[in-house]
């Protein structure tokens, strides 16, 4: 029995409520040229007042079934996500939602790692198990509900988008009927966490309903009011007030808080430590990769893993600046990108690296075939 896996279609999900930087300029002291520069990001989605990262999750499963795959076909189906605010699992909202009645499904939390920690799921039970050929891979992340959208240093970070995967045994996927299709050839995960690490981007929700709303004066009229942005075309992005106001206390930490600085430095060591290791592990070097789809947290991560690598910038795959930060979704929302461009072609090799909260990481090699 061949074990060889390969991803063989894909579909995204991106929310319809955009929110430029000059957006967030309106709520917070920011700009875009500050955002623009340190980051990269130029603009991100936003869920609607009634969607989360299930609502995200079926919304991509559904595009990827409608693109031709059985539901009853499918063997297993993961969420990765570190945003659910649900029992039961995202996982099982998708199951009943497409009618995969013959899936087992459960999610994963790995924050920004999500997406390689879930294809190292999928490629496991897929080679351990002669039952599992088809396995349904969901990256979704509704991170705007766990920012704090008056604390500058993190709202501007994130966005929320979803992306599922297909993933199938050389045995059952037939002809990829024009998709691209990437042969999973390794993948590579681990975390690392010691109390610094632990803490450097958390969220503790135990905290957040016990918090003693206050009012501040931080530009936004009254407790209770919903934050409410202004897009471009006029339309009003309402983000609910149940993330907005935490207590002022800097150590508290219902909403996302990072220290920037520290994940910065160890984001691009440990990616790069990554992509070294796994590409030693199969015998190859920087020189027989032809794309890099890196996690997208920030233009200057990615740059300075190009400098490491000396590697063309025009091949690292980059999306930061249209996405923003979407966690476990940035990486196969990146690949997404790259496939409907067209980046990919025949006999290339991708490696995909991932970076976030715990920490954890991983890396993974595929070939367009
Ligand atoms: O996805 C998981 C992995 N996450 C990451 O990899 C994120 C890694 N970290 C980063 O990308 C960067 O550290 C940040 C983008 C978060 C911050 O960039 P930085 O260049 O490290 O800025 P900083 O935190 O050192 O802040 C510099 C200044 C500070 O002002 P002072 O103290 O120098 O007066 C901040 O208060 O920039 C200020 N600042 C802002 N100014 C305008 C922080 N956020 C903002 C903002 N607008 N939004």
């Amino acid at each position: 029995m061949s074990n060889t896996i390969y991803m063989t279609n894909m579909a995204s999900y991106l929310p319809e409520n955009v929110i430029y930087n000059d957006n967030l300029a309106k709520i917070v002291d920011t700009s875009d040229e500050w955002i623009s520069s340190r980051t990269g990001i130029k603009q991100r989605h936003i869920c609607g007042e009634d969607q989360d990262s299930s609502d995200l999750a079926v919304m991509a499963a559904k595009k990827l079934v409608d693109c031709g795959m059985d539901p009853e076909n499918i063997d297993a189906i993961v969420v990765a996500t570190t945003t659910s605010n649900r029992m039961p699992s995202a996982a099982c909202r998708v199951q009943y939602e497409i009618g995969a009645k013959n899936a087992f499904a459960f999610d994963i939390s790995a924050a920004c790692s999500g997406f390689i920690y879930g294809t190292y799921v999928a490629k496991s039970f897929m080679s351990s198990s002669g039952s599992v050929k088809n396995v349904l891979l969901i990256s979704s992340e509704a991170m705007s509900q766990f920012v704090d959208w008056s604390d500058r240093s993190t709202c501007v970070l994130f966005g929320d988008g979803s992306s599922a995967v297909l993933f199938q045994k050389s045995n059952v996927c037939g002809d990829n009927q024009g998709c691209t299709r990437l042969e999973v050839i390794d993948t590579m995960i681990k975390s690392m966490s010691d109390k610094n690490m632990y803490e450097a981007i958390l969220i503790d929700c135990k905290k957040r309903n016990n918090h003693v709303l206050s009012s501040d004066g931080f530009g936004l009229e009254k407790q209770g009011d919903d934050i409410e942005i202004v897009l471009a075309d006029g339309d009003v992005c309402t983000i609910s007030s149940n993330n907005t106001f935490g207590s002022r206390n800097v150590l508290s930490n219902e909403f996302i808080v990072m220290n920037g600085n520290y994940v910065f430095k160890n984001a691009v060591d440990t990616m790069s430590k990554a992509i070294n290791d796994i590409l030693s592990a199969n015998g190859l070097t920087i020189n027989d990769v032809d794309w890099i789809v890196p996690h997208q947290a920030n233009k200057r991560i990615i740059d300075a893993m190009c400098k490491f690598f000396d590697f063309n910038i025009n091949k690292f795959v980059c999306t930061v600046d249209i996405h923003a930060n979407t966690s476990a979704a940035s990486i196969p929302l990146a690949i997404g990108h790259a496939i409907d461009n067209k980046f990919f072609k025949k006999g290339e090799v991708v490696v995909t690296v991932a970076f976030g909260a715990g920490f954890t990481y991983g890396a993974s090699i595929m070939k367009v075939v």
